[in-house]
């Protein structure tokens, strides 16, 4: 896992959940896919908007329709798998060891700590890269054909965007792209702050469970974010808001 982390940036255990829980962690996700909130627009890689004063090929305005649903914490059932395996002090210094890290803390946001991203027939998830530092994700139910994740490891780096890598992907130029399958049950971890990502559009439906882990203890999203991403927050939220940022950035 580690090499292959800094390798590429982006690791799969195959079967980490066994093949007996399938059929229950598949009725899991599925059985709240109902409640996603859904959000859909035209993306850039950066999720940027337009810069008229670039060329019209600019990366930074080659734009793509983007849809994307979440299903917030608060709907995971309590006794249920994800819940459980979230929580769980094995499988988070699992993942801390995965990404060298000393410490790693479930999220204190009543909302985005386990989330479940729901892809129905049709959505779209372009390229783009991330603004967190790493992904924590198990695919729940894979769809009939397609949805591979595409990734390109380290096409930008701090300093560089590289937009002519950049732009010779968006164009289909295939030589710097990987191709990971995922089965129902493997874990993914997913370093996409310098490796443009996508999802390949399939048929059928995709669900992923999404695990989040910050640095510092008592992580709470911002009221703007958790409003994009659930189309609601609670009042931890709000409480949050009041009090600074340890970082001192945005988000
Ligand atoms: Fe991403």
């Amino acid at each position: 896992m580690r090499e292959a982390l800094n390798d590429k940036g982006c690791a799969r255990i195959d079967g980490f959940i066994r093949s007996e829980y399938h059929d229950r962690l598949e009725a899991e996700v599925a059985g709240i896919a109902d409640k996603a909130h859904f959000s859909h627009g035209q993306i850039t890689p950066y999720f940027n908007n337009d810069e008229p004063s670039l060329p019209e090929d600019h990366t930074r305005r080659r734009f793509s329709a983007f849809s994307n649903a979440f299903v917030a914490m608060d709907w995971f059932p309590e006794n249920g798998l994800c819940l459980g395996l979230y929580r769980h002090p094995a499988f988070q210094r699992f993942v801390t060891d995965c990404l060298e890290e000393t410490q790693l803390y479930t999220f204190d946001d009543p909302l985005a700590g386990v989330v479940a991203n729901i892809m129905p027939e049709g959505s779209s998830l372009p390229w783009h890269y991330d603004t967190n530092e790493f992904i924590v994700s198990l695919l729940t139910k894979k769809p009939l054909s397609g949805g591979e994740f595409e990734y390109c490891p380290d096409l930008r780096e701090p300093g560089d965007e590289h937009y002519d890598d950049v732009k010779n992907v968006l164009d289909g130029q295939r030589d710097k792209v990987k191709t990971l399958s995922l089965e129902l049950g493997d874990l993914q971890i997913f370093k996409g702050r310098f490796s443009m990502h996508r999802v390949v559009e399939g048929k059928g439906e995709r669900h992923t469970a999404i695990f989040g882990y910050a640095k510092e203890p008592g992580f709470i999203g911002r009221v703007e974010r958790t409003q994009q991403v659930h189309g609601r927050v609670l009042q931890a939220h709000i409480d949050a808001e009041q009090n600074a940022r340890s970082d001192g950035l945005d988000d």
